[in-house]
């Protein structure tokens, strides 16, 4: 019997593999997936060998550029936001994870996948119907919804019985809960918990204090192709390095903090704290391109279908012939949503101050309060108007 098990290479995960090698005498391989978390992946290699793991059921996989590329980006394109606000960070990356442990299950013969979500979250419905999706017969092992290790003091007892090493900070209770990579970090639990407590400082770890912001605002151009970021002031960039040169310039500005209490998949409400600094400029570049690219009735179709796609992935529905269909739709919606747009950051603000396309809908010379030329006949509004207001007319008048 072989297990694949999410391996961050942090406490929690280390006790599940060892939990999993003695609860069920069974062989597990470790995928450990560079996501951009900006943490070393490299010493989840030396603790799963401690563990007796061998090298080649240790898998360690830098797979920024395809979180990016396949599934931010596409996402973005959709300008999705959860319940008004959640850039979906924690969301987003699921799917990925979920796809490489079925694909290293089907790699090293294993027949299950483990992880280290708890009972209570989105993350363990994200993590399991992405892998039933990829693999009907998969078996899922949630050790959180099994054992009796309800207290971090249990947790710890049991590591330090099984050999495993304590970090030092890990020893008092961890103050919140926290999940990262290369769009966002979320904190959760603990501090947070009361929703009218204000977030300490110390939670926020990848953006300044606005506050302390920089005084003078920052000019930044974006470009755009085919409804995807391609250049950051005129320089080419990969998708993960884009967003990596967003989230310097975020973090320096001090934006996209989010406070949010939101709801859960599973029925209970909860209040988390997120940073995403380049995602937040990111999608306001992107509706500012939409802006001068987008018909009318293809950007307000797109406004209608947007929470509908954002609650399928905030629910882990990334692999459904639902999600699927409206990628479909959006991608459509892209071809000639390119151009540059630009921006002003300053002290947490992502301000867009312009934008400009070869493909632009955007016509001046219909718009203008000068002379047009004869563009546009202002008699036809007339007619336009009336017959607008016929249904209007009728109803005032019967209820007169
Ligand atoms: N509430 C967020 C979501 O459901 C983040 C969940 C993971 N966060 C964490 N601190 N473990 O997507
Ligand atoms: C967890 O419960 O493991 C984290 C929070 C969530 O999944 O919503």
């Amino acid at each position: 019997k072989r297990v694949v098990l999410a391996y961050s290479g942090g406490l929690d995960t280390s006790v599940i593999a060892k939990w999993l090698q003695v609860t069920y005498n069974c062989e597990v391989v470790t995928f450990t997936a560079d996501l951009g978390q900006g943490e070393e992946i490299e010493p989840a290699r030396e603790k799963a060998r401690n563990m007796g793991i061998p090298d080649e059921h240790i898998y360690i996989e830098d797979v920024q550029e395809e979180f990016v590329r396949d599934f931010v980006f596409p996402m973005f394109r959709a300008n999705a936001r959860y319940e008004g606000d959640y850039l979906l960070g924690t969301s987003i990356a699921r799917p990925l994870i979920s796809k490489r442990l079925i694909e290293i299950a089907r790699e090293t013969g294993a027949d299950a996948i483990a992880h280290g979500a708890t009972g209570k979250g989105n993350d363990q419905v994200r993590f399991e119907l992405s892998a039933y999706a990829l693999d009907p017969d998969i078996k899922v092992i949630a050790p959180w919804r099994e054992w009796d290790l309800v207290s971090r003091s249990a947790l710890i007892e049991w590591a330090e019985k099984h050999q495993i090493a304590v970090p030092k900070d890990k020893r008092g209770e961890s103050p919140f809960s926290t999940d990262a990579n290369l769009l966002h970090t979320s904190s959760e639990g603990k501090v947070l918990e009361d929703p009218w407590d204000e977030t300490p400082d110390y939670v926020y770890s990848r953006t300044v204090n606005p506050e302390d912001a920089p005084d003078e605002p920052e000019y930044i151009t974006i470009d755009f192709d085919k409804g995807d970021g391609v250049a950051l002031n005129g320089e080419k960039m990969t998708p993960a390095v884009l967003l990596t040169a967003l989230n310097e310039l975020g973090r320096k500005h001090g934006i996209g903090r989010l406070d949010l209490v939101e709801n859960r998949f599973v029925g209970m409400k909860s209040r988390g704290m997120y940073e995403t600094p380049g995602g937040t400029i990111y999608a306001v570049a992107h509706r500012g391109i939409e802006q001068v690219t987008l018909d009318r009735g293809a950007a307000h179709l797109k406004d209608e279908l947007m929470p509908k796609y954002a609650e399928l992935i905030y629910n882990g529905f990334w692999f459904s012939p639902e999600r699927e269909m409206l990628q479909a739709a959006i991608d459509l919606s892209q071809e000639k949503v390119k151009g540059t747009v630009r921006l002003k950051l300053y002290k947490g603000g992502v301000h867009l101050v312009g934008r400009k396309s070869a493909d632009s809908l955007y016509s001046e010379r219909h718009v203008t309060f000068e002379d047009d030329a004869g563009a546009y006949d202002q008699k036809d509004a007339e007619g336009f108007i009336k017959l607008n207001a016929l249904r209007l007319r009728l109803l005032a008048k019967r209820d007169r």
